[in-house]
């Protein structure tokens, strides 16, 4: 199996065996180190000390309440001195105020920690999931994507609360009120509390282990309605151009439908369990309160005796729902973890080798070295495909659609790695060199191009951040972008909206190429980046590109012949080999593909009128 990503920031808890289920020790392992991460060494050990203490006197006070109220009503009486009930009530009071106060003290710090742990895990997830291959995000829908990580961030969340509110305060409270009852009362109650505990645990532990197979299945519903209520309003051009809004709708209605019947399922189940736990819980206190009414009555016992004594049998079932609770929120973390933690499995190979080094530099020459490739879904795209563009030079790549141009782009790139064979970049293997210096040297405008809902300032600016406004309206007139963005009232600083689909699709490509140009790169890769323009548009980028693109290699991939005429060297791709290579010329002689795509576009622009532009080698959109 390939290696698994490296996580950009942390520890993460690698998940090992190939299960998807998270283990509850690795997110326990990630609770603590979240918890721990911003607290120096030396400070540990006073700080748990600290918690504990914090802890212990809360329970003492909630498990000291019932014996006070105990004491307060034997002090009552006709005629009897004030002091000792009023100083019992005045200590009702106190205790009430401590437990009140430590508990919210302890929330407080508790909600530092799992603030500091949702930014942290969801920083981290993020660019984790950023980092994962192009044809992992091809393959997934967005909105369950985001709502997976967003549950699981929550969740562990919870579970860190619950680890240090949770459980150990229970379990603490459970001890106390267990070791006071059994030192205070007799044996055989103590007995049947200790029964009480098991039965109701072994409770918990069944029905909880149902519900968590439920909810899984209620989360995966409610991945698929955020699916499609985000790819919906992401494409809303697209659904109301098919009259479709209703359509859309009721498939989210259904998607709904199929959530409302998992979580019902789940409601109706934790009514079953809530309603179990209550028969075992009340049965049991009415044998105990039974058992004890007697010795009131021969004088063994006193009210205020009698009255303590049901107050902690009621204190005592609070941790045990507490633990109740706690078993239901951990096995709930683990399901709601369960996909985010699945991306850590996700194979990345496109990825640096330990201690890569970066692109060195060089002229800039591309080479493809019998490089085969397949997508999984569709099979060979590439095969034995070998070639050099030149560093400083100008390479086309023309050839029908489908052919395989684009994807030879996204091998360049890195998107994906060669099959077989290498792609190097002045003859170092892309897959030995560091990505990001690789991808540096690049400036790509990709065909489909989409742009950030942002300015126009920012999107250019998105190759190179640190750029100079100057720099950003130069490479802005380069792509002869700059009269166009100038003639808008807020000139750079106008929003493109959505994916960019404000702009026109000539503006969005003039956009692009003026991003790719700040970048600055030693290679130029156009996939189609002129074919939105008019020709004269078209025309007087290319001249801005001989000139400022001088010793600049460049790919350029085009169906439009004319724009690729002038190349020093034009490659024919068909089928994904390369059947033909030269310049025009030698390519005209040749009599071949090329030949034949020139004659047909030359053609056309003859049967449309002089003014027309060329015609393309095929049908696009394929
Ligand atoms: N991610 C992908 N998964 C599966 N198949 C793909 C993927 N991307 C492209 N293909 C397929 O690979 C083939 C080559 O695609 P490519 O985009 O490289 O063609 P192209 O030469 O750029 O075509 P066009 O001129 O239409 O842009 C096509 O048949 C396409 O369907
Ligand atoms: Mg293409």
């Amino acid at each position: 199996m390939p290696p698994v990503t490296k996580v950009s920031m942390g520890n993460w808890p690698r998940v090992q065996d190939g299960s998807s289920q998270p283990k509850l020790r690795d997110l326990f392992g990630l609770v603590r180190e979240i918890v721990w991460s911003k607290v120096p060494e030396e400070r540990r050990p006073g700080l748990l000390i600290l918690i504990g203490l914090l802890l212990v006197a809360d329970k003492v006070f909630v498990i000291g309440l019932p014996f006070v109220y105990g004491a307060l009503i034997d002090s009552l009486g006709v005629g009897i001195e004030l002091a000792l009930p009023l100083g019992l009530v005045l200590a009702y009071g106190l205790f009430r105020i401590a437990d009140t106060v430590l508990d919210n003290v302890m929330d407080m710090l508790m909600d530092r920690v799992s603030l500091r742990a949702i930014r942290r895990v969801t920083t981290d997830v993020y660019s984790h999931i950023l980092r994962l291959p192009l044809s992992y995000h091809l393959d997934n829908r967005k909105g369950g994507l985001a709502q997976s990580v967003e549950r699981g961030t929550r969740a562990l969340e919870d579970l860190a609360n619950v680890t240090l509110l949770g459980f150990l305060p229970i379990i603490i409270e459970l001890v106390i009120a267990y070791i006071l009852l059994f030192a205070r009362y007799d044996v055989l109650s103590a007995m049947i509390l200790a029964a009480t505990m098991v039965l109701y645990l072994l409770a918990v532990v069944l029905f909880d282990r149902v519900r968590s197979r439920l909810v899984g299945r209620v989360n995966e519903a409610e991945d698929r309605v955020s699916d499609l209520i985000v790819e919906g309003l992401s494409y809303a051009e697209t659904v109301k151009t098919f009259a479709a809004e209703t359509r859309q709708a009721r498939a989210v209605d259904a998607a709904m439908e199929d959530y409302r019947g998992r979580a019902m399922k789940v409601s109706v189940y934790f009514m079953l369990r809530q309603v179990t736990i209550a028969l075992i819980l009340s049965g049991s206190l009415v044998i105990l309160l039974a058992l004890t009414v007697p010795k009131v009555s021969t004088e063994a016992l006193t009210v205020g005796g009698f009255v303590a004594l049901a107050a902690l049998i009621l204190r005592l079932f609070q941790p045990l729902r507490g633990l109740g609770i706690v078993n239901r929120r951990i096995l709930d973390s683990l399901r709601h973890t369960e996909r985010m933690m699945s991306l850590f499995e996700v194979p990345n190979t496109i990825t640096d080798q330990p201690g890569a080094p970066d692109l060195a530099p060089g002229p800039g020459t591309l080479r493809f070295e019998q490089v085969s490739f397949d997508y999984p879904s569709k099979g060979q795209v590439l095969s034995g495909l070998d070639f050099t563009a030149e560093g400083g030079r100008t390479t086309a790549l023309v050839g029908p659609t489908g052919a395989g141009k684009s994807t030879i782009q996204k091998l360049l790139l890195r998107l994906y790695d060669p099959t077989e064979g290498a792609v190097r970049i002045d003859g170092q293997d892309l897959r030995a060199v560091r990505l990001d210096s690789a991808r540096d040297a690049l400036g790509v405008v990709p065909q489909d191009c989409v742009l950030f809902h942002d300015t126009i300032d920012a999107n250019i600016r998105y190759a190179r951040p640190d750029a100079t406004d100057a720099a950003v309206r130069e490479a802005a007139r380069m792509a002869a972008f700059s009269d166009f963005v100038e003639s808008l009232p807020l000139k750079y600083d106008t929003v493109v909206g959505d994916r960019g689909l404000k702009l026109s699709g000539g503006e969005r490509q003039r956009l692009a190429i003026a991003r790719a140009y700040l970048k600055n790169p030693r290679i130029f890769i156009l996939d189609e980046a002129t074919s939105s323009l008019d020709s004269a548009t078209e025309a007087e980028i290319v001249r801005n590109f001989t000139t400022a693109g001088e010793g600049r290699t460049q790919l350029i991939i085009a169906h439009r012949l004319s724009t690729v005429m002038h190349a020093d060297q034009i490659l024919v791709l068909d089928g994904g080999s390369l059947v033909e290579q030269g310049t025009h010329e030698d390519l005209l002689s040749l009599g071949g593909l090329y030949a034949d795509l020139w004659e047909r576009q030359t053609e056309a622009k003859t049967e449309a009128g002089p003014d027309a532009g060329p015609a393309e080698t095929s049908n696009r959109g394929g």
